[in-house]
């Protein structure tokens, strides 16, 4: 789908990274890495809710929205590359970084790897652990079904899991939308992204070196990444923010828009005071 906000393209690690980039130059930035499979056009609601008050950046992963593939086998390890890469390319030398799932796996794995290069972090509806045996089966059957099927397929399936049947009807824009991101997306970068997810390795055991200040936010009802893994994360960071959205599933900032906002503001803002 098309980005409302005008995008842009930068190199970054090989790779023609498509991005927006509101707000003002001078007041403090935030990245936002969206999730699986989705693109930057998911924060859209975010970036005008924080664009007076902030640099509000939005990205594509490889693979996905307007980014190129890029090269034949994906990984988390990798994707850390790219954004390092990427705000590299941005002259972003310290940030904020906000991931959902696939994108808290991403900030998860990048904060341990560059702890320098990050004053705090909102890690939504994700988790530190690696796949279960069974989580793994489900994304090699679904790589197999998505070579002899049709994305079409996928996506209705993936919409399933991804939304509470509830926002089928409340959230009826967003879900199309979503729809229209996964459908755009090539079979061959979800086949290579559903290969890294599983292949990616924990961070639980590294939570305890995070030392900046950190929100963590869920969707009551997200069977994907449940409010156990969030409780778990905020037990094990020290000083972090837990708040569990209570009218949503997986893609809580789509499905509880006012309350994701409203516990992301007043985190920054908390940040600004320290
Ligand atoms: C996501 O939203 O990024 C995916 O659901 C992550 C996953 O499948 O583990």
């Amino acid at each position: 789908m098309q980005h409302k906000n005008s995008y842009q393209k930068v190199s970054a690690n090989n790779l023609e990274v498509s991005y927006t980039d509101e707000g003002s130059r001078m007041a403090p930035s935030i990245v936002f890495i969206h999730g699986f499979p989705l693109n930057k056009s998911m924060w859209e609601n975010q970036t005008k809710s924080l664009e007076e008050t902030h640099r509000v950046i939005t990205y594509d992963i490889r693979g996905h929205g307007n980014t190129n593939d890029g090269s034949d086998t994906y990984s988390i390890e990798l994707f850390v590359e790219d954004l390092i890469a990427f705000m590299d390319a941005l002259d972003i030398k310290k940030t904020t970084l906000c991931g959902l799932s696939m994108g808290g796996y991403i900030a998860l794995n990048a904060i341990v790897k560059h702890p320098n290069r990050f004053s705090a972090l909102i890690l939504s509806d994700t988790n530190c652990t690696a796949d279960s045996p069974e989580t793994i089966s489900n994304r090699m059957r679904s790589i197999e079904s998505l070579e002899a099927g049709t994305v079409g397929k996928y996506a209705d399936e993936s919409l399933r899991k991804l939304f509470t049947p509830d926002s089928f009807i409340a959230h009826k824009t967003s879900v199309e939308l979503v729809r229209d991101m996964i459908v755009a997306t090539s079979k061959a970068s979800l086949c290579k992204t559903l290969r890294a997810l599983a292949e990616r390795n924990e961070t639980c055991s590294r939570l305890n070196e995070i030392k900046v200040p950190v929100l963590v936010m869920v969707g009551s009802d997200d069977p994907i990444t449940p409010p156990e893994a969030a409780r778990f994360m905020h037990s094990k960071i020290s000083g972090s923010t837990l708040r569990i959205l209570k009218h949503a599933g997986h893609l809580s900032n789509l499905e509880d828009p006012n309350e994701f906002n409203d516990a992301l503001k007043k985190f920054l803002a908390s940040i600004k005071l320290k």
